[in-house]
C-alpha cells in the first residue's frame, strides 16, 4: 500500500487524474492513497497568504515555510527539528523544484517501494530555499525546463510511481521490458507496429510478418542498439 500525500495550491489540478488509470485501479484496489493538502489551509493570515517577497531583492514572490511545515505537521504530526524529519529514513519528503535532481525510470522504480512519498509543489517564482534544505529528503525536477508550478512535475511523478504498483496494471510484464527499464538495461524500447500492414503506402517491417521468432527477436535488439 502506498500512500501519496501532495501538498499543493491547486489539488482541483490533480483531482481529474484520480478517477483515471493507472490511478483509479490502483486506489480501487487498495493499493494507493492519495491525499491532497491545501497549502492555503495553512496560511499565515485570514487573507491566505502562503508567499512571500525574496530578501535581497528579485523578481516574483516564494512559497513561505511557514506553511509548508505546517502542512508537513498535519501528515507527519508535530515536529519542533526538522532535521529529526529528514533523518527518518522512513520519509520521503521531494520538493519539487527545477533545481532538483532530474527524475528517471530508476527513480520511480525506487518510489514505487516506499509506503509513504509527501510532494511539495511549488508556485510562483519558487520556495524559500530552507523548504529545500530543511523539509525535504531530496528536491526532484522532471527536467531542465521552468514551469510556473510543481503539479504538473508532481503528476508526471505520480502516474511513473503509480503505473509500476502490481495492482495498477493489468498485465505486469508490460512495464518488465520498456523504455528505461532494468529489462532493457535503461534503453528506450524498439518499435512497435499494429494493423494495417500498410496504410498510404506506410509498410510494416516485413520481419515483423515473418513470423520468425528468432529473426524478429535479433530486429527488436538491433533497433534498441541503433
Ligand atoms: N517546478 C517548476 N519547474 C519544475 C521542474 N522542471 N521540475 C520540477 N518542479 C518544477
Amino acid at each position: 500500500m502506498l500512500t501519496i500525500n501532495i501538498i499543493t495550491l491547486f489539488p482541483e489540478l490533480i483531482e481529474p487524474y484520480l478517477e483515471r488509470l493507472p490511478f483509479s485501479r490502483a486506489i480501487e484496489k487498495g493499493a494507493l492513497e492519495v491525499n491532497l493538502i491545501q497549502l492555503k489551509n495553512y496560511a499565515i493570515d485570514e487573507r491566505g497568504t502562503v508567499d512571500g517577497r525574496p530578501y535581497g531583492g528579485g523578481v516574483g514572490m516564494l512559497l513561505r515555510i511557514e506553511p509548508v511545515w505546517q502542512a508537513l505537521e498535519s501528515v507527519y504530526g508535530a515536529f519542533d527539528n526538522p532535521e529529526k524529519i529528514q533523518a527518518d529514513l522512513e520519509n520521503t519528503i521531494i520538493g519539487l523544484t527545477p533545481s532538483g535532481k532530474t527524475f528517471t525510470q530508476k527513480k520511480a522504480q525506487e518510489l514505487s517501494k516506499k509506503s509513504t512519498i509527501t510532494l511539495i509543489c511549488g508556485r510562483y517564482e519558487g520556495m524559500d530555499a530552507r523548504i529545500k534544505q530543511h523539509l525535504t529528503t531530496e528536491n526532484i525536477s522532471i527536467g531542465n525546463y521552468v514551469l510556473s508550478g510543481g503539479e504538473i512535475p508532481a503528476l508526471a511523478i505520480m502516474e511513473a510511481v503509480v503505473r509500476l504498483l502490481p495492482e495498477a496494471i493489468e498485465k505486469e510484464e508490460a512495464t518488465l521490458l520498456e523504455s528505461f527499464s532494468q529489462g532493457l538495461d535503461q534503453k528506450k524500447e524498439y518499435p512497435q507496429f499494429t494493423r494495417p500492414e500498410t496504410y498510404k503506402g506506410l509498410a510494416v517491417p516485413e520481419v515483423l510478418l515473418s513470423g520468425h521468432h528468432e529473426k524478429i527477436k535479433k530486429w527488436q535488439k538491433d533497433q534498441i542498439n541503433s
